[in-house]
C-alpha cells in the first residue's frame, strides 16, 4: 500500500492521515483476542493506571505475542511511513494502550518527539506514529485529539510531567495549547443544520480496524474514558534507520535498541498466521531493564 500525491500533501499540511476500516473485522478479532491475557501479566511492561489495576499501556508485545509480531511487520502500516520518510524504518516503540471503560485516564497535550529527543537522544523528528483502533472509537471513549498543522512548529518547549498520570511524559503548557488551537482554526463552528465543523482540534473517530498515521511533532492528547466501552489502540512508532536513538536511558521494552530495518510480511499475514520470531516468548531478558544516562558509543 502506497500513498497518493494528494495524501502526501494532506499529511504535510495537517500532520496526520486517517484510514477508516483499514483492517478487517476478522484481522482485528485476532489481535483483540490476545489483549486480555497480555494485560493480565504482572510484568514491568504493563503500566497500570494511577490507583487502578486497569492497564494504561502495554509495551513491546511484538516481542512475545505472535499476532502483534505480525502487525509490527504489516505492509499496510509500514509502507506508507516508508513513503513519507523516504527511508527504511526500524521500530522504536510498540504499545497497546488500554483507555479502558470508566478507568482510562487522560494523556496530556504533548508531542511524542519531545520525549524521544529529551530521553532517548533521537537526533531528529524523522519518526512517525501509527495507531490502529482495536475497538470502535467514538466521541465518548476518549478519542485521540490533534491540533492540525502543529507539527510544522517543530519541537516545542515542554515540561516533564511525572505526577498527573502513571506514565512520565514531556507535556506542553496550556497557554501554548490555547495559542496553537487558535492558530489552527479556533473553536470550530456549527453549520445551519447544526453539524459541528472542527477548527483547531480534530478527533478522528471510526470503527475498529481504522488506522491513523501522525507526525512525531503533531501535538496530541486524549481525555479520560468515562464511557462503558474500552478504547484499546495499538501504536507503532517507526523511526528512519539513520535516525536511531543515541541513548538507552529508558528500559528496552519502552525504547528499542535494535535498529535493523523492518522486513514486511505479506498483506495477509494476520489471517494466514505467518511465521514470526518471538525473542521474549520465555520472558524479558534482564538486559532490557538495564539503562544508562550516557550516550551510546
Ligand atoms: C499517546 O499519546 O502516546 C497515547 C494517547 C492515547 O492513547 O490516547
Ligand atoms: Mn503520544
Amino acid at each position: 500500500m502506497h500513498l497518493t500525491p494528494d495524501q502526501t500533501a494532506a499529511f504535510e499540511r495537517d500532520g496526520y492521515l486517517f484510514f477508516p476500516g483499514h483492517f478487517s473485522a476478522a484481522e482485528v478479532a485476532l489481535l483483540n483476542a490476545e489483549v486480555p491475557a497480555l494485560y493480565a501479566r504482572r510484568e514491568a511492561y504493563n503500566v497500570r493506571e494511577k490507583g487502578s489495576d486497569a492497564v494504561r499501556t502495554n509495551f513491546a508485545a511484538h516481542l512475545y505475542s505472535a499476532p502483534f509480531a505480525r502487525l509490527a511487520r504489516h505492509p499496510r502500516m509500514v509502507r506508507p511511513v516508508e513513503d513519507l520518510l523516504g527511508e527504511r524504518l526500524y521500530l522504536h516503540q510498540f504499545k497497546i494502550n488500554g483507555k479502558m471503560a470508566f478507568e482510562g485516564d487522560v494523556w496530556q497535550w504533548h508531542q511524542d518527539y519531545g520525549t524521544w529527543q529529551a530521553d532517548d537522544l533521537m537526533p531528529s523528528a524523522r519518526a512517525m506514529n501509527i495507531a490502529v483502533f482495536l475497538d470502535d472509537v467514538n466521541e465518548f471513549n476518549g478519542p485521540l485529539m490533534f491540533i492540525p498543522g502543529s507539527h510544522r512548529r517543530g519541537v516545542l518547549e515542554a515540561g516533564h510531567d511525572v505526577t498527573t498520570t502513571s506514565y512520565p511524559l514531556w507535556t506542553l503548557e496550556h497557554a501554548l495549547i490555547a495559542q496553537l488551537v487558535e492558530q489552527a482554526g479556533g473553536a470550530g463552528r456549527f453549520d445551519a443544520e447544526g453539524h459541528y465543523l472542527p477548527g483547531g482540534i480534530v478527533a478522528p473517530k471510526g470503527p475498529a480496524g481504522s488506522m491513523l498515521v501522525f507526525h512525531s511533532c503533531l501535538v496530541h492528547a486524549s481525555t479520560s474514558n468515562l464511557s462503558p466501552w474500552n478504547r484499546v489502540s495499538v501504536y507503532l512508532s517507526l523511526c528512519a534507520v539513520s535516525n536511531h536513538i543515541r541513548r538507552f536511558k529508558r528500559p528496552e521494552y519502552i525504547a528499542h535498541r535494535r535498529f535493523e530495518p523492518i522486513e514486511c510480511l505479506p498483506d495477509d499475514c494476520l489471517l494466514a498466521q505467518s511465521a514470526v520470531e518471538l525473542p521474549w516468548a520465555q520472558g524479558m531478558p534482564a538486559s532490557a531493564l538495564e539503562t544508562s544516562p550516557d550516550p551510546i558509543q
